[in-house]
């Protein structure tokens, strides 16, 4: 095994592809963060601390146990409801994090006589539920419904799951919600979008499927993390109240894993009541984003994450490397995480950044790709 695990070191050096758990401390003074997913800059907000402290107050450290056994606490039911308010859907249930809401909700209605059908650039916890789920499985090309259109005409599976994000978490572009909605409608298929990176940030903060009119459609379930937009930790899955009760009674990775902890269900609710409360922080992204966009001269995405393309992983990790000897920390996605073999930083437009901070960055990362273009 030492040897093997060596071996596999080697390779992961050569092919550039090296991860790193590196502690970051002093979140909010230097180095200038261009990374994190706290699009709202509410994970130091301090409404957001002392809804946890109180939750800690109230519940304890722990939920001590699963929801179904004695772990659902009467802050797990507001949160339920304030993520219902703010993203309009009827029900809601929350798991211990958005990688296993995706796990729960594909799982749970797949099978042999699911069809699950996903785009290619979709987020490997949803990836991992369709194989988990041991349904029949195919990926369409990167927002191409007509390669969608052709797989669904093609089903032979008494029911069909259709998953796709509403933005994409590393090429940040958005997905074609109502037509995607409107195809899986007229094959009887059931639309799962996940809106890591939409709520919060899309539609005033209401997401991405409340922006098209899509927030109740029978048709139409999302998911969520509470840990990007809503700065806590945990996840949930938001439908039809048929869907959360088949949830609860068969999603194993809801029945089988300790409750969300309270502090961050109490966190996550009171972002809910920020999000909805203060437009313009939301609207801040937006701003943000534009100024990334037009500092780099690419075009903007449509939510927070805007992606660089850097070509080789080896220039992408010297890019970032580089960039956060400067002081700037950008994301680093090489394959597999990026499908198309394409690697990419990963810039976030945070709230809560100065227009001075991201017009020095993006004039670093300028120069920074100048100086390691590779001559075509
Ligand atoms: C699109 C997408 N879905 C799901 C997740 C998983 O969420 P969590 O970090 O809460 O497990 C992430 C984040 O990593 C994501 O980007």
């Amino acid at each position: 095994m030492q040897e093997w695990l060596a071996g596999q070191a080697r390779v992961r050096a050569r092919r550039g592809i090296v991860r790193h758990t590196t502690p970051r401390t002093g979140w909010g003074a230097a180095p200038l963060d261009l990374a994190s997913n706290d699009y709202l800059g509410l994970a130091a907000d301090p409404r957001l601390q002392a809804a946890g402290i109180a939750a800690v107050g109230s519940y304890g450290t722990g939920a001590r146990s699963s929801r179904v056994v004695t772990g659902t606490h009467p802050v797990h039911a507001e949160l339920e409801s304030e993520l219902c308010a703010l993203t309009g859907q009827p029900a809601a249930l929350a798991f211990s994090s958005g990688y296993t809401a995706n796990l729960g909700i594909l799982t749970a209605l797949g099978g042999p006589g699911t069809l699950i059908l996903r785009d290619e650039h979709a987020h490997a916890s949803l990836i991992d539920g369709a194989r988990l789920a041991r349904s029949p499985l195919a990926a369409f090309g990167h927002q191409d419904l007509d390669s969608l259109r052709r797989l669904l005409a093609q089903r032979t599976q008494p029911r069909a799951v259709v998953v796709v994000e509403s933005i994409y978490s590393v090429l940040g572009d958005a997905a074609d919600l109502p037509a995607t909605a409107r195809l899986c409608a007229e094959h009887d298929a059931l639309l799962v979008v996940d809106e890591a990176h939409g709520i919060g940030v899309a539609g005033n903060g209401r997401g991405a499927v409340h922006a098209a009119g899509l927030a109740g459609a029978e048709h139409v379930v999302l998911t969520a993390t509470l840990s990007k937009a809503l700065g806590a930790q945990g996840g949930a899955v938001l439908g039809p109240p048929a869907l959360r009760e088949h949830l609860v009674n068969t999603a194993r990775s809801f029945i089988f894993d300790t409750g969300l902890a309270p502090a961050a269900a109490a966190a996550a609710a009171e972002a809910c009541r920020v999000i909805a409360a203060e437009p313009d922080r939301v609207a801040a992204v937006g701003r943000n984003a534009a100024l990334i966009a037009a500092g780099l001269g690419i075009e903007q995405a449509a939510g927070a994450v805007q992606s660089v393309p850097a070509g080789t992983p080896d220039r992408a990790a010297g890019l970032a490397i580089r960039l956060e000897d400067s002081g700037v920390l950008v994301g680093c996605f090489r394959p597999p995480s990026v499908p198309d073999g394409v690697s990419r930083l990963r810039l976030t437009a945070r709230a809560d950044l100065a227009p001075e901070q991201l017009r020095t960055a993006t004039g670093l990362i300028n120069s920074l790709l100048a100086a390691t273009e590779v001559p075509a």
